[in-house]
């Protein structure tokens, strides 16, 4: 591979695959991660997201298909890539009898990091994910939110040049998790690439350059989420709870007839306009005012779109 290829794609992933017996976790799946990207892979549960990570960490080897990571096969040479990589997989990695600030020191060592380096950022890592007040207590001891900061802290010790995040938010308290995004954005300001899964479509809304839909192994889509909105929705949404019974009065006279998702009883009305539709409801309404919500076609709404709830009208 040419140096300048190295340079600008970090991740390239060619027509890997891989199965669990007769269970077929990724299919020849395909992608390029450009270097400072935040990228991030989104998915219902059992898409394949974190295999398809674990094949680009090198823990887990595809049946077929090849990854390259900085230009390197991850398969052949696991090794001369890790210490450029973070990871946070799903599944903590912490040694359990030793406290968070042991545990950073430990893991600071093995990627050689020298004194007082690794004491400052030890220090400076406990301090922004909080865990001061824990700093030395055994792992095994603490709830499950602080183990997942000391999991992501872990990651960050060695100054990634790849950062890889598996769900790190899942189980984070709100103010936690705003602090991990403007820790992401810093880091993608300073050059590093990310690359994350999140079952929180705000969140990748506001941290992703690029995101992937996955399904059954397979990315069904992939582009920049105001893209990925624009493309396959209308530019507003009305979101009120109805029968289906309900539904054809609702929309008459709306023409033409626009795209709507139901989630049970929830619909979600897709519309460029939705002024001329919220005057016919209220009309049919006759005074008694129904609670609607009129927002942004958000990421959200083209994920049930693309990964299986039902959508009616065209898209
Ligand atoms: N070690 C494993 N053994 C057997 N099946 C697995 C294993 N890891 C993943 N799978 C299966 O592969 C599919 C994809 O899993 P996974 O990559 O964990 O999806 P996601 O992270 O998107 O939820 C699932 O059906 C899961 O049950
Ligand atoms: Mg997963």
């Amino acid at each position: 591979m040419t140096p300048r290829a190295e340079s600008s794609i970090i991740v390239e992933a060619a027509s890997v695959s891989k199965r669990f017996g007769d269970r077929v976790a990724v299919d020849r799946l395909s992608l390029r991660i450009p270097t400072g990207a935040c990228y991030g892979l989104l998915g219902p549960n059992g898409a394949g997201k974190t295999t398809t990570l674990r094949m680009i960490y090198g823990v887990t080897r595809p049946d077929s298909g090849t990854v390259r990571v900085f230009g390197i096969d991850i398969g052949r040479n696991p090794r001369s890539v890790r210490s450029r990589l973070g990871v946070t997989l799903q599944q903590n990695v912490l040694i359990e009898q030793l406290s968070p600030e042991e545990n950073l020191r430990v893991f600071g060592r093995y990627h050689l990091i020298p004194e007082p380096e690794l004491s400052r950022r030890a220090r400076e890592l406990i301090g922004f994910f909080e865990l001061g007040s824990h700093a030395n207590v055994p792992v095994r001891h603490l709830s499950g939110g602080f183990q997942r900061r000391l999991a992501i802290a872990l990651s960050l010790m060695n100054r990634p040049q790849f950062l890889i995040l598996d769900e790190p938010t899942t189980g984070l308290d709100p103010a936690v998790r705003l602090a991990l995004w403007s820790r992401v954005r810093d880091l993608k300001a300073e050059g590093t690439t990310v690359l994350l899964t999140t079952h929180y479509m705000d969140e990748a809304q506001r941290l992703c350059d690029t995101v992937a839909i996955m399904s059954a192994g397979k990315v069904m889509e992939e582009g920049a989420p105001s893209d990925l909105i624009a493309q396959r929705l209308a530019r507003e949404t009305v979101e009120l709870d109805c029968l289906p019974t309900e539904e054809p009065a609702l929309l008459n006279g709306v023409d033409p007839t626009p795209q709507r998702l139901r989630v049970g009883r929830r619909l979600m009305i897709y519309l460029d306009d939705a002024t001329r539709l919220i005057d016919h409801i209220r009309e049919l309404d006759r005074g008694q005012r129904r609670s609607l919500i009129v927002r942004p076609t958000n990421l959200e709404d083209v994920f049930l779109a693309l990964t299986g709830t039902s959508l009616e009208g065209d898209l």
